[in-house]
């Protein structure tokens, strides 16, 4: 489970996040939701260790996602709000991923071809150098093909049309229950047959939590 105490970030004196206290189960599939900048990229971060807490603290079954980065993360498939600048080849990225995730190549391949990413043209190609849609295409192919115990997924749909948001929300309707997932989203009806509890944030509050 996700524990989430006292949680507050300031960047500068600009605070993102005010105290935020959450504790997600097994068994929860969250939509998180709000305005621009209420805090939930920022909130996603500090779950993957990628801040430090400006106060409180944040657990991953009971770990620390910063001091024990490697343990935390294994467990956790994420696709961020962003596709990072990566410079590898899809070849190399994949090979990358499978050396260090198990992950069987054929299985990224399967959901790519699931969300009509067609791959084998584009393998020689710079992961850097594909559209916005097909980045996000592929970060989800791999997400999905790693069957995390935890998926976070980071407004996932922001760049593909209805058509690849279609096939993405079929793919998630038909995975095996993850323990916990985490969704950002701003379309909350998308999402309704795969949550069952939504959350707002607002200037780095939790405003609403009801379980639907
Ligand atoms: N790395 C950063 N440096 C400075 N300010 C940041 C940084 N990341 C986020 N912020 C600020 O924190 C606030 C919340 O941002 P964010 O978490 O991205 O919101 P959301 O994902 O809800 O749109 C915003 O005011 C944003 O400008
Ligand atoms: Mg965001």
């Amino acid at each position: 489970m996700i524990a989430i105490k006292n949680l507050t970030k300031k960047f500068g004196n600009a605070i993102s996040l005010d105290g935020i206290n959450l504790d997600i189960h097994k068994g929860d599939y969250v939509a998180l939701m709000g305005p621009n900048g209420a805090g939930k990229t920022t909130l996603i971060r500090l779950i993957l260790g990628y801040y430090h807490p400006t106060k409180g603290e944040v657990l991953i079954n009971g770990k620390n996602p910063i001091k024990e980065r490697v343990e935390v993360l294994q467990n956790i498939s994420f696709v961020p709000q962003l596709p990072p600048p990566i410079k590898l080849s899809l070849e190399e990225l994949i090979s990358y991923v499978c050396k260090s995730t198990q992950i069987q190549k054929e299985e990224i391949i399967h959901y790519a071809k699931e969300m009509e990413l067609d791959i084998e043209p584009n393998l020689g190609k710079s992961f850097f150098k594909l559209s916005g849609g097909m980045k996000q295409k592929m970060l989800i192919a791999i997400s999905l093909a790693r069957k995390g115990e935890i998926i976070i997924y980071d407004e996932p749909t922001a760049n593909l049309d209805p058509k690849a948001r279609d096939n993405f929300h079929r793919l998630l309707k038909n995975q095996n229950h993850p323990n916990i997932s985490l969704f950002v989203t701003h379309r909350l009806d998308e999402m309704k047959d795969i949550i069952n509890r939504q959350i707002y944030m607002d200037l780095g509050k939790i405003i609403d939590d009801e379980k639907i």
